[in-house]
């Protein structure tokens, strides 16, 4: 099992983040020295509750606590004030008060959901995180950001709200689709960029099959989360250092809201990544031979295979631009080398159109 220690803001504790095959089947003796009420919730999707729940609850019951289970439509759908409502009258309805805890058994938007609702409900109850994707385990249950979407746009709603504890089981990951997994891929892809060359290196050996390997798989997302970990540890509501976790998002957000979000996240940040490597070799100084290095782990991996047929002036219309510029410039982040990030306040306009025209919607790269 592995470890990652981090810190609850504004408090002299830290919490933990815990990795390892077959977790889940311990999660009620991991829950015991926390605490917590003997009550808990376990909100989770329809899907995921289907394929892993009864497991997890059993685990819940044998050390004492009394499991109950509520589900949500799978899908961002979920992210909703309804849902939410709906959520916490069911809770209530059930005797659900104060001393009760949630868990939240899923991925990003049960994690999100339910961190949310915990957060408000009875003005804040314990949360645990356990995060059934790739893209959860590496990037959405850690930091304490929750949210739910409006119509105007997503994430729209949210707090800032830290779990008591958050249990990673890999073993989750071997009935995640093949789609999913790539989500995750691109976040494990991007730790890697920013922050840990070794990961990249092991990514680039492992590929094909990664999910195959527990022990690699174990390592490759404690990695990754651990630098999540770090960088929201030193910056918690996103001021400087959180920024270099948008590496690949810039042009990927843009991206998924010119398609409608019918890109997927992790190919849309994929392609976000094959440009900013571009970008870091003709402004950041990043050598050709890593810019070539990363593009070609990206597209391995799955990633930015097929360019999408996107109208460009659509995609830069959706880029934030700085307002107090004029509307010229772009703020990135790019690379210096792999794992030396910067942040490129200057972009040109004119720069990002070409390198979005040669190397994702004319599909070159
Ligand atoms: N809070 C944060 O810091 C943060 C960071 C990144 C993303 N997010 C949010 O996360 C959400 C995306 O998360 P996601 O990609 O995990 O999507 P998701 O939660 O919708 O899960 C994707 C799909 O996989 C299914 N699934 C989940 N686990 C499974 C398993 N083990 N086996 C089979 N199927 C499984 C789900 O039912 C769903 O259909 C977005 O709403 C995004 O805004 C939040």
């Amino acid at each position: 099992m592995r470890e990652i220690l981090l810190p609850l803001p504004g408090w002299d504790e830290s919490y933990r983040l815990l990795i390892g095959p077959g977790l889940r089947l311990n999660l009620g003796q991991l829950l015991v020295p926390l605490s917590l009420p003997r009550r808990l919730f376990l909100v989770s999707d329809r899907k995921v509750a289907r394929l892993h729940a009864a497991p997890v609850v059993k685990a819940l019951k044998a050390a004492g606590f009394a499991a109950e289970l509520l589900s949500v439509p799978p899908g961002e759908r979920s992210k909703t004030w309804a849902v939410a409502q709906r959520l916490a009258r069911e809770l209530l309805a059930r005797g659900a008060d104060r001393r009760t805890a949630f868990i939240a058994l899923g991925g990003g938007v049960v994690g999100d959901l339910t961190g949310f609702l915990a957060s408000i409900f009875m003005r804040g109850v314990p949360c645990v995180q356990v995060p059934t994707t790739l893209l959860a385990m590496v990037d959405a249950a850690i930091g304490g950001k929750t949210a739910i979407n409006l119509p105007e746009g997503k994430n729209l709603l949210g707090t800032f709200y830290q779990p008591r504890l958050v249990v990673i089981d890999p073993e989750f990951l071997g009935t995640l689709p093949p789609a999913e997994r790539r989500n995750g891929l691109a976040e494990v892809a991007k730790a890697g960029f920013i922050r840990d060359p070794e990961l990249l290196q092991r990514l680039e050996t492992g590929r094909g099959r990664l999910f195959k390997d527990r022990e690699e798989l174990t390592e490759i997302i404690y990695r990754a989360a651990a630098i999540k970990a770090q960088v929201v540890a030193a910056d918690e509501r996103e001021s400087g250092l959180r920024r270099i976790l948008n590496f690949g998002h810039t042009l990927g957000h843009a991206l998924e809201q010119a398609s409608r979000f019918k890109l997927p996240h992790g190919q849309a940040v994929a392609f976000g990544m094959l440009a900013a490597l571009e970008l870091s070799r003709r402004l950041a100084g990043l050598p050709a031979d890593e810019a070539r290095r990363g593009s070609r782990l990206i597209r391995d991996l799955g990633l930015a295979r097929r360019p999408p047929a996107l109208d460009p002036q659509a995609v830069l219309a959706a880029l934030p631009m700085d307002k107090k510029r004029q509307g010229k410039d772009l703020v990135f982040v790019l690379l210096h080398r792999i794992g030396e990030p910067v942040i490129q306040e200057d972009t040109p306009l004119p720069l990002v159109a070409e390198v979005l025209g040669e190397v994702i919607i004319g599909g070159g790269g």
